[in-house]
């Protein structure tokens, strides 16, 4: 079974995600760590954003892993090197929409995503998981929140992590971020027709979760 969570960065998809999948004892699989972990890679070998055809190179010469711990925590492997840490840099956030864009970086991701998603149960968090990547989920959800409340959300998961970040810098990125990946030509974000819509700016965690749970039917 999948079970596909999609929408704009700082909504909660992935903390809702890394949950339900460890309650389900599903294999979770984070899409956007896919993508930061290239991102991690072009910046380290100090290739241009903007040289479509080395980062194509690369993407196609790049062994991405995603492992989940006992605890259900996500390890990203970058050419077997756990790099799940690295990967948050703010560094990273800034290029990774730039990189997600390219449509034969997409086509990279994208078997990768449906190999993984095949070996067992697993919850998929994303951008178009529901759209593209598994268009027949069994379950779908688009997870939402207003615009501050996600701003809000994604300055304090950096503050947390020790990132001495402004809320003037997050909320420029998030704009920038939420711009590309919805107005991209390839797979933009968005809601597939038949995922159910969750606003979560009034919601905890634990609420999304049961919500979800609840429309599951097991
Ligand atoms: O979920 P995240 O913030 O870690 O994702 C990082 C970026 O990766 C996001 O800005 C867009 C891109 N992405 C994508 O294009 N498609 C996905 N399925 C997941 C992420």
């Amino acid at each position: 079974m999948i079970i596909a969570i999609d929408g704009p960065s700082g909504a909660g998809k992935s903390t809702v995600a890394k949950i339900l999948a460890k309650r389900l004892g599903f294999l979770y699989i984070d899409t956007g760590a896919m993508y930061r972990a290239l991102t991690l890679k072009v910046l380290k070998n100090n290739i241009d954003i903007n040289d479509k055809e080395k980062i194509i190179q690369l993407a196609r010469n790049t062994q991405i892993d995603l492992k989940n711990d006992p605890e259900g925590n996500l390890l990203v492997c970058l050419d077997g090197q756990d790099v799940s840490l690295q990967i948050r840099q703010p560094q990273i956030t800034r290029f990774v929409s730039e990189i997600a864009r390219i449509k034969e970086v997409r086509q990279v991701m994208l078997d990768l995503q449906r190999k993984l998603g095949r070996k067992r149960d697993a919850v998929l968090d994303g951008r178009d998981i529901g759209t593209v990547v598994f268009p027949d989920a069994e379950k779908k959800f688009y997870i939402d929140a207003d615009f501050k409340e996600r701003l809000r959300r994604r300055y304090k998961e950096l503050r947390e992590l020790g990132y001495k970040v402004t809320l003037e810098d997050v909320e420029s990125d998030l704009k920038n971020r939420d711009k590309i990946d919805s107005t991209r030509e390839f797979a933009p974000l968005r809601k597939a027709e038949d995922a159910v819509y969750i606003d979560t700016t009034q919601m905890s965690i634990e609420e999304v979760v049961n919500k979800i749970l609840e429309s599951l039917s097991f």
